[in-house]
């Protein structure tokens, strides 16, 4: 539903549009958890032990799985209804948008102009021309993608992502979207309580719904966000000037950034990094490096790498890779975080990765038990959206 919408940009559905909502939910929980319960347990029965006949070894890997898994009526039933799912989770949001089109552009420029509750600004850039691997694509199945723009100054794309993603995520993401953010800030204020952060940068930040928990946790920092998207920058800034924070948002492409030098004491991005192609990434962390002050925290958030995972639970987060329209999915999966932060100048033994229990469904407890608590083992739960979730991160110290 989109219930986890909580600001002054929420539309309001219909009864109907709001059945349809709760059933696609309902149709996501199924989906990923009693089919994938069931798929897990055909896997251990029956495709495993045949595997293992034929080939006198397990599974080595997330694709030997996939090839082994491919052909069984449980896994296509898995893949046709998520494949479903993921659809219906933006179409069940259309229609509300559509019927609310107008208003929604209004109030964000009113809310863009207002300097009542917060003082951030919002910089796009009319020439700036967004990355094929962006505008070329539909990603996650998201109609029209993140760049479209179907009016002037238009913040479509930003709405339709926000509750899109508020069916799509079944209350896992937190009370307003914000969960990864809320969790991962308060793991590091409470970890490194001298750590005070001057200016943080988020990077592919969307509709700003996880660096608006930087702003609420460094009260005394300057934020700023980037992304390629104009509509979702728009929506981001009108979202958070909203909900009284400050952040200034700038469309440009992480990849090559326009600040200064050693300008920021943190770079934090989340879920972001699988959708950009290798040799991108490799950009992002340069620029991550160029921007840092020494002593400064890069840190990103995403789903755990393979070579952190059982084969039977890499190949079921690559799923998307092949089934969601993530073509950039699994290459960045298949990277190692470590090589990749030390290529770009962190030192080896600056580089760290946190797993850390979602704080809306654990509580604030478990998160900070989890400081002194880090076996470092990614397990089936690790960046498996489904009850028990825990976070994914890494990074390095400049
Ligand atoms: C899955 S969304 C990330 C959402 C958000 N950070 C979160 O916490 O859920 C990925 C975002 O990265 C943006 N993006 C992709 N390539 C980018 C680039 N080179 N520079 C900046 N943003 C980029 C997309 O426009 C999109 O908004």
């Amino acid at each position: 539903m989109t219930d986890y919408v909580r600001h002054a940009l929420k539309v309001k559905p219909t009864q109907d549009e709001y059945a349809r909502q709760t059933f696609t939910q309902s149709m996501r929980t199924y989906v990923l958890h009693d089919v994938a319960n069931g798929m897990k347990t055909v896997y251990d029965r029956k495709v495993e032990p045949d595997f293992e006949k034929r080939n006198a070894r397990k599974p080595k890997d997330g694709p030997e799985v996939h090839k082994a898994l491919k052909d069984e009526t449980l896994f296509k039933f898995y893949s046709s209804i998520r494949c479903n799912a993921q659809e219906m989770a933006f179409r069940s949001v259309i229609p509300t948008l559509e019927r609310n089109f107008e208003a929604t552009n209004r109030k964000a420029q009113a809310l863009a102009r207002s300097t009542e509750k917060a003082a951030g600004s919002l910089e796009i850039n009319p020439s700036f021309e967004v990355p094929h691997y962006v505008a070329g694509l539909d990603v996650h199945l998201m109609p029209g993608g993140y760049d479209t723009e179907h009016t002037r100054d238009d913040v479509t794309q930003g709405a339709l992502y926000d509750n899109g993603i508020s069916v799509f995520s079944m209350g896992l993401f937190g009370d307003e979207l914000d969960d990864i953010g809320t969790t991962i800030s308060k793991f590091i204020s409470t970890k490194y309580p001298d750590f005070e952060p001057a200016r943080i940068l988020d990077l592919g930040c969307t509709v700003g719904h996880n660096t608006v928990p930087w702003a609420r946790t460094y009260p005394n920092a300057e934020v700023h966000a980037v992304d390629v998207g104009a509509p979702g920058l728009r929506y981001a800034h009108a979202r958070a000037q909203s909900l009284g924070k400050t952040v200034h948002f700038h469309q440009q492409s992480a990849e090559h950034l326009s600040f200064e030098d050693e300008s920021f004491d943190m770079i934090f991005s989340s879920m972001f990094l699988h959708e950009v192609p290798g040799k991108g990434i490799r950009n992002v962390f340069n620029e991550s490096h160029r921007l840092l002050k020494p002593g400064g925290l890069m840190l990103h958030m995403e789903l755990p790498t393979n070579d952190m995972l059982e084969p039977y639970d890499s190949f079921y987060l690559d799923w998307d890779a092949y089934y969601n329209k993530e073509p950039f999915y699994k290459a960045f999966r298949d990277m190692n975080a470590k090589e990749v932060c030390t290529t770009a100048g962190f030192g080896k033994e600056k580089f760290f990765h946190y797993i850390i229990p979602s704080l809306g469904f654990f509580g604030e407890d478990a998160v900070v038990k989890s400081i002194d608590n880090q076996s470092g083992q990614a397990d089936e739960n690790t960046g498996r959206l489904s009850d028990g979730i825990n976070w994914f991160c890494f990074g390095a110290w400049k």
